[in-house]
């Protein structure tokens, strides 16, 4: 009996150092975390119960180590990390503060990309590469970027600063700062807090396809007529 006892002291310390570390040194990240996800109740709450905030601890401690050089060990905590949570970020990629990822399931991140300050990802988004090219090859977030549900950001290419990317899209281009982009490919729908005149515009319209249609409709009706 006072070996179980022992055993559950020991237990119920280790918990609680992990707790003061976690409060000490990512106090910022777990308010970042409350104050994006209004879901979030309690800052015990989102230490114990938060994926996001579990994945970038273990991503913190891995890229420590990946550069040291020692790629396996930190190649493990990736995987442990992946494991527990279903976030995976590569030990290579380089993550700036307040960093907050929501629901987390399925998310990647990629070994060469670089994430700024309070960046919010959500469930199911990428950030990839577009081919087995070596060298930089993932995206370069830049600070006060979100990036929705499914949204996959592919290749080495730029997000501005203050750019919101809507849920599912697809972008392979450069995305200017401030703006909001939606649809596959991705197109900018709104800059600086405007919406874009997508329909002068060929290069932006929101649904090539779309238009393609009407425009064969448009030449039916004139033949029709004639
Ligand atoms: C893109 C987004 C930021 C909205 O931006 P917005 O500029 O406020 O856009 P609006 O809501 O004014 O919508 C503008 C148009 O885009 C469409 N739209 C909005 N989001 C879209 C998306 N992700 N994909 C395709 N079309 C979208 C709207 O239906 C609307 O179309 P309409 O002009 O034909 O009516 C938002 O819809 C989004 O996708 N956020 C992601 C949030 C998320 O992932 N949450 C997960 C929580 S678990």
């Amino acid at each position: 009996m006072d070996y179980l006892i022992n055993i559950l002291i020991i237990l119920l310390v280790i918990f609680v150092i992990k707790l003061v570390l976690i409060w000490v040194f990512f106090y910022a990240d777990v308010r970042a975390a409350q104050k994006r996800d209004p879901a979030a109740k309690s800052f015990l709450e989102v230490i114990l119960l938060y994926p996001g905030l579990h994945a970038l601890i273990y991503h913190r401690a891995a890229h420590f180590f990946y550069r040291l050089k020692l790629f396996f060990l930190a190649r493990s905590l990736s995987q442990i990390a992946r494991f527990f949570t279903g976030i995976e970020i590569h030990p290579g990629a380089i993550i700036g503060k307040r960093f907050f990822i929501d629901h987390g399931f399925g998310v990647v991140i990629g070994e060469t990309a670089i994430i700024g300050d309070d960046v919010l990802l959500y469930q199911g988004s990428t950030l990839g590469g577009t081919g087995i090219i070596q060298g930089k090859r993932h995206p370069t977030v830049g600070n006060n970027v979100v990036i929705g549900a499914g949204a996959k950001v592919l290749g080495n290419i730029v997000i501005g600063d203050n750019s919101y990317i809507g849920a599912n899209a697809v972008v392979v281009k450069d995305v200017p700062p401030n703006s909001t982009v939606i649809g596959v490919p991705g197109r900018i729908t709104k800059q600086d807090g405007k919406k874009m005149d997508i329909s002068l515009d060929h290069a932006r319209i929101l649904d090539p396809i779309m238009q393609a249609i009407e425009e064969l409709q448009d030449r039916i009706k004139n033949l029709e007529k004639k």
